[in-house]
């Protein structure tokens, strides 16, 4: 395989990296125990791809660079399974599991048995082949007999190894691929944002995730593997099924931790209600619970029906659903003046909770239920807390169908929809709804965090016309606070304290509180590093804000457009004055390197990310910029540098790479860059 020339330094240099980049994968994905930042672990990955693609003859299937997905195909491959790979019977209640249980006993000839019970995954089987000890094959289900080879998709399952170091040499392993709750809601954000359907629950969202031609979407999803099978051979290897599972652990798979071993059916019936009350405190979602006798032997000795093995069972919880009437649709208005509606149901319980209220997300969420008011609907309580509506039972005699109001329910305002967005909004800067919701995020933990300003308290402010921006925040006083209803002196000195305590907060804070939309508190943060002060934000137009990490032109696009706006400006500047924190203080060396040097970072730098160069900068003294002019002592360019390069030429700026970088900072040129960006 190797081309001659390739030098074992280097051979060397990618072997290395590629344990560090296992190990940290083991550590994050499997063990939940990271010992590296996101950001360390991404150089990692950016200097393997590096040397990866700088030596093709190196590429290697199992590499972690493959996590990221290749290029998309044409079509699935049919393959067929080892070994069927059969459903479970179901029980539904007690008494189908006492039934099940003494089929066991019985066949068993009243030998001791155990079960392990599990719980049971709502996402979707998947076997994987390894070959001394590099994964070679991921199939889906498919009928049970043949399923769809999607290796190349399964591949960027970060928990999946896609090496083996202590395993047989052929051997397959089966689980369940599924997606967790919040990947699911962040995905469906993200689907929002860009005008696409909503996926309705993270079940098929995984079973769409994997089942995509392009393996970029599927890295994109972020999906987890758990694994419940291993075999060899078309046959269970270990004696018992619980060793298996500890076999698959020390095997470097993730195997889910919440089971147990039992000797009776008591110890099952106290897993089952264990997990039923507390399904909702995990981080994904689960259906029941799955009880399997756990030795081999006696597994093979009860042996397999046509459909499911005998040896074990699905004890399915009921569905946290249930049929009610849809006697309304209300509009809210949010902070962003996006327009939510809202469902208004007769009371109904799920699942020992009474839900009257489900939110619909938007217009097109509406159409694709097919929901009018007046029908009778089925309401669901999943993972998270808020119910959805998720079919239409029986539609409405006298239904009526749903428009979003041409002006907002708040203020009467004109109501417009972007093209290509899915979200509604209220044209109106100063609607009162918009505000209120404005100051309450502004106010909120982890934001200002101004303690006591809650929903009763602004909701008077505004009422009565003393907050009509954030900025009046900053004007209260103990006399205005102590004319409101239910106010006393010590609940206003704690508002006071906390409004003052919040002029020390830093830039990121108060660029998620200004409530631009699409900054959220990650985008605010690398806004901050990069930018460096409101005023290098505020001014950098459309074209650098998209050279700046993470942000899209959708993104670019609001800041510019918020900043553009005189009143957001104006609210700028009274915040200003009112002497809230403008600059992203980054610890600087006195006396750096580059103390009194502007660095522009543009591109792809093969080991760090652009907030570590921006650091990395930093720290030596140095201004990280966000545009290049004649003031810029050096440009610093990596791959795909654009229009920032061309201007550095133009204007003779010294344009240097990221070993120049590393070598004016004093840094150890063949250092990945790590040791610089910890401590973020
Ligand atoms: S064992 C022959 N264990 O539930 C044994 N299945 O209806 C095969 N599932 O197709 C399955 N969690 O997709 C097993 N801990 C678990 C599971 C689990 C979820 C799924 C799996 C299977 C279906 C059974």
């Amino acid at each position: 395989m190797s081309r001659e020339g390739t030098s074992s330094g280097v051979r060397q240099q990618i072997e290395q990296l590629r344990r560090e980049l296992r190990r940290h994968e083991h550590q994050y994905y499997v063990l939940d125990a990271p010992e590296i930042s996101d950001q360390e672990y991404d150089a990692l990955m950016r200097r393997l791809m590096a040397l990866e693609q700088e030596h093709p003859e190196l590429a290697t299937p199992d590499s972690p660079s493959r996590r990221v997905g290749g290029a998309p195909r044409e079509g699935f491959r049919q393959v067929a399974h080892s070994a069927p790979m059969l459903s479970l019977d179901n029980a539904l209640n007690e008494g189908e599991l006492r039934d099940f249980d003494r089929r066991v006993r019985e066949l068993l000839r009243d030998a001791p048995y155990r079960y392990t019970a599990e719980l049971k995954l709502d996402g979707l089987s998947l076997a994987v082949r390894y070959r001394d000890g590099v994964m070679v094959e991921a199939v889906t289900r498919g009928d049970g007999r043949v399923g769809e080879d999607v290796t190349e998709n399964a591949r960027t399952i970060r928990s999946l190894p896609l090496r083996v170091e202590n395993g047989l040499d052929e051997f397959e392993v089966r689980g369940e691929v599924i997606m967790t709750s919040r990947a699911f809601e962040r995905l469906n954000t993200q689907r929002d944002q860009l005008g696409l359907p909503r996926y309705a629950n993270p079940r098929n969202s995984a079973a769409g995730s994997i089942r995509v031609l392009d393996p970029g979407v599927t890295a994109s999803r972020q999906l987890d593997f758990f694994a419940y099978l291993l075999m060899s051979k078309g046959e269970l290897v270990e004696a018992s099924h619980w060793g298996s599972l500890e076999r698959l652990k020390a095997m470097g798979f993730r195997v889910n931790p919440e089971r147990i071993l039992c000797d009776s059916l008591d110890g099952l019936l106290g897993f089952i209600q264990k997990w039923e009350e507390g399904r909702d405190t995990l981080p994904y979602e689960i259906d029941g619970i799955v009880a399997k006798v756990d030795s081999i032997a006696q597994q093979v000795q009860l042996g397999w029906t046509a459909k499911a093995p005998r040896w074990a069972i699905a004890f399915k919880y009921p569905a946290r659903s249930a049929v009610t009437l849809l006697e309304n649709i209300e509009v809210q208005v949010g902070r962003t003046g996006t327009l939510t509606p809202v469902a208004h149901l007769r009371p109904v319980t799920v699942s020992g909770v009474t839900v009257s209220r489900a939110t619909l997300h938007n217009e097109d969420e509406i159409e694709r239920l097919g929901l009018a008011i007046g029908d009778e609907v089925e309401v669901l309580r999943s993972g998270d807390v808020i119910p959805k509506v998720v079919r239409v039972v029986t539609p409405g005699e006298h239904r009526r169908p749903f428009h979003m109001p041409a002006n907002c329910p708040v203020c009467g305002e004109q109501v417009a929809r972007a093209e290509g967005e899915v979200a509604s909004r209220c044209i109106n800067p100063d609607c009162p709804a918009k505000l209120k919701e404005t100051i309450l995020h502004f106010a909120s933990r982890g934001v200002m965090d101004i303690d006591g300003m809650g929903d009763a308290l602004v909701e008077q402010l505004v009422d009565r016309g003393i907050l009509r921006s954030v900025a009046d925040l900053y004007q209260l006083t103990a006399e205005v606070l102590a004319g409101l209803e239910r106010m006393g002196a010590k609940s206003a000195a704690r508002i006071l304290r906390g409004i003052e305590e919040s002029k020390k907060k830093p830039l990121p804070r108060v660029l998620t509180g200004l409530g631009i939309p699409f900054v959220g508190e990650r985008t605010a943060q690398l806004l901050a590093s990069e930018f460096g002060s409101m005023d290098a934000l505020m001014a950098a137009d459309v074209e650098t804000l998209q050279n700046a990490n993470e942000v899209g032109p959708k993104v670019a696009q609001s800041i510019r457009l918020f900043f553009d706006g005189a009143h957001n400006r104006e609210l700028v500047e009274r915040l200003r004055a009112a002497g809230l924190q403008f600059t992203h203080a980054v610890e600087k060396k006195a006396g750096g390197p580059l103390t009194g040097k502007t660095v522009v970072v543009t591109g792809t730098l093969p080991a760090l990310s652009r907030e570590e160069a921006h650091a990395m900068i930093e720290r030596a003294g140095g201004k990280a910029g966000g545009s290049v002019s004649k003031k810029t002592s050096y440009v610093v360019a990596g791959d795909k540098a654009g229009s920032k390069l061309e201007k550095a030429r133009t204007l003779g700026i010294p344009v240097i790479d990221e070993q120049e970088l590393r070598r004016l900072v004093g840094a150890d040129p063949a250092a990945t860059g790590l040791g610089e960006a910890a401590g973020e």
